[in-house]
């Protein structure tokens, strides 16, 4: 008998902390809802902001910006309810419920996370899409704009274009990505050698703080604003638009791609493309795209590395330049497409140029299953240790893997370390990012893809920075670290991977963190924690 209650006891114990979790659960969340709706008052409003599971539209809402296909399986860990207000008390209501009901909240842009962390999460989470904040104001006299994070980079782009072909702004390459994720977390494009990230352009911002407070840049103080522009989503608030400067660009810029593949001496051109592409005049920006292709010659499987430029002027002065720094490359005019800028952003983000109209469409690029981890390069790889790195394209798991190498110096060499949360300025040669992908009906089979990319990680430790191994931050990758997501986590827990993306910038973003949401509300794996913490 004696036994039989001790065997029991475990048993019973495991029943009833199940159905008292589920059942604090169910209750969490329609106390949640019940808080919501009160707020929102007007039940037209309602149906247009929340989104619970037993919506129709639920699942179409929720897909509707995931990019990294990995999180949108059965398997996935859903949101009890998806929140896209249309003001910005329907945000501050937000806050307070799922503050009030102990509900995670996750802020949504663009839906580009890496890992998905704006969508995801492994206790019961409600999602704040900001899809209806999408307002780009662009104000070419005073060569500044206002632009909602809800909007696109491409959306931005498009409203910068329809005023004026002489403006730009350095923001990243792919159309699709979201504003307040990208800006949050630094930002850089194919203007980054000429004028910098995207955050160094940021000179106001609205956020909503855990109190919901809404904060201008002067309320908020320098080091908060200085943290929301490149410290990451998701920690200090929620930011709903930035003030942007533009910058000047000629009416016609010049692109070109050029392709060398293993036949045709890729190793020696990437070796020279190391000491050159950094030291290139401003307006010249040459990156490098590696995959594995078949042949044109051989048909047999080989690499190729596409190196892909814009010039920030016409092709006749791009091609002596070239010829005459960078003969290897054997550039000829038949590369080269002269265009505005706004169409070398499809060019350079291999979308159809068929019209502008594209920059505002967010299938344009098409959604993919992939990993990805970046590196920071100091040294010039020597040429064996490219071989070393080239060869691994030709295993089996890489048909679907690239490595991006995209050239520093310019801009990036003049601004200091810690003038923003991103520290990787000076004595970065370029930044290496990598990223394999499979198909679909392979997710079971993630596994070994995943194993590739790490392995391939560790075999190009040797080359690039070291203590700390420097990542970028907006290439979110939870294999460099993790908070405890419903825990306390430690300054040395968060250390791992806070030095890795921001170097001693760090600790000031802790000290920020600390000062404005001290009981950390706004968290997730990566999220900067305050000293201290329940
Ligand atoms: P998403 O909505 O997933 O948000 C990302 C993070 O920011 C999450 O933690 C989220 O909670 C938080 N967040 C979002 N909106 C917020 C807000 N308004 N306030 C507070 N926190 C917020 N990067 C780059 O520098 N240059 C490039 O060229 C590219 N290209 C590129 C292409 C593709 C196909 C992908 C998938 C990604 C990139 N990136 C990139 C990386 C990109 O910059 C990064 O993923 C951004 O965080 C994406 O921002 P979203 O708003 O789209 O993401």
């Amino acid at each position: 008998m004696k036994f039989l209650q001790y065997s029991v006891l475990p048993f019973l114990l495991v029943v009833v902390i199940l159905s008292l979790s589920g059942a604090t659960l169910a209750h969490s969340h329609g106390d949640f809802l019940h808080c919501l709706s009160l707020h929102l008052a007007n039940s037209s409003t309602i149906s247009k902001v929340i989104y619970m599971r037993n919506n129709p539209s639920y699942s179409s809402v929720l897909n509707a910006s995931i990019q990294n296909t990995r999180f949108s399986t059965p398997a996935t860990p859903k949101p009890l309810a998806i929140i896209t207000p249309l003001k910005t008390s329907h945000i501050q209501s937000t806050i307070y419920c799922s503050k009030k009901h102990g509900l995670q909240l996750r802020i949504r842009s663009g839906g580009h996370d890496f890992e998905g962390l704006s969508y995801v999460s492994e206790v019961p989470f409600v999602i704040l899409d900001l899809l209806n904040f999408r307002a780009v104001k662009v104000d070419t006299k005073n060569k500044v704009a206002w632009v909602q994070s809800g909007a696109t980079l491409g959306e931005l782009y498009y409203g910068i274009a329809a005023k004026t072909k002489t403006l730009a702004f350095p923001a990243g390459i792919c159309p699709t990505v979201g504003i307040g994720g990208h800006f949050s977390g630094g930002g850089y494009g194919i203007l980054v050698r000429k004028y910098g990230l995207a955050a160094d352009h940021i000179i106001d911002a609205q956020l909503i703080d855990a109190n919901g407070r809404i904060l201008d840049r002067e309320s908020m103080g320098e080091d908060l604003f200085w943290a929301i522009r490149g410290g990451g989503g998701n920690t200090f608030g929620i930011v709903l638009a930035w003030k942007i400067k533009l910058v000047p660009v000629p009416v016609v810029v010049t692109v070109f791609t050029v392709n060398k593949n293993l036949e045709q001496n890729v190793t020696k051109i990437l070796h020279r493309w190391q000491y050159i592409a950094h030291k290139l005049p401003d307006d010249l920006y040459v990156d490098v795209g590696i995959t594995k292709v078949s042949s044109s010659q051989t048909r047999k499987k080989t690499v190729q590395a596409a190196f892909i430029a814009l010039f920030l002027g016409g092709v006749d002065e791009l091609i002596p330049l070239v010829q005459e720094r960078f003969p290897e490359l054997g550039l000829a005019k038949e590369n080269c497409s002269e265009m505005s800028w706004a169409e070398s952003v499809l060019y350079l983000g291999r979308a159809p140029r068929t019209s502008l109209d594209m920059l505002l469409d967010k299938n344009v690029i098409p959604r993919t299953i992939f990993k990805a981890k970046s590196d920071y390069v100091k040294e010039p790889i020597p040429e064996s240790g490219i071989e070393g790195f080239l060869s691994m394209f030709l295993e089996k798991e890489a048909d679907f893997a690239s490595m991006l190498m995209v050239p520093f110096g310019g801009k990036m060499e003049e601004i200091p370390e810690n003038e923003l949360p991103y520290p990787h300025r000076a004595g970065n040669l370029f930044q290496a990012s990598y990223i394999v992908g499979w198909r679909k009906e392979e997710n079971a089979e993630s596994g070994k893809y995943i194993s590739w990319i790490r392995r391939f990680y560790s075999y190009m430790a040797t080359y690039v920075s070291k203590s700390p191994r420097e990542a970028y931050f907006n290439y979110r990758d939870l294999d460099i670290g993790s908070n405890n997501i419903s825990g306390y986590t430690s300054y040395q827990q968060a250390s791992i991977w806070g030095f890795k993306y921001f170097k001693n910038n760090f600790k000031r973003l802790v000290q920020v963190k600390t000062m404005v949401d001290p009981m950390n509300f706004f968290r997730n794996e990566q999220s900067i924690p305050p000293l201290s913490s329940p």
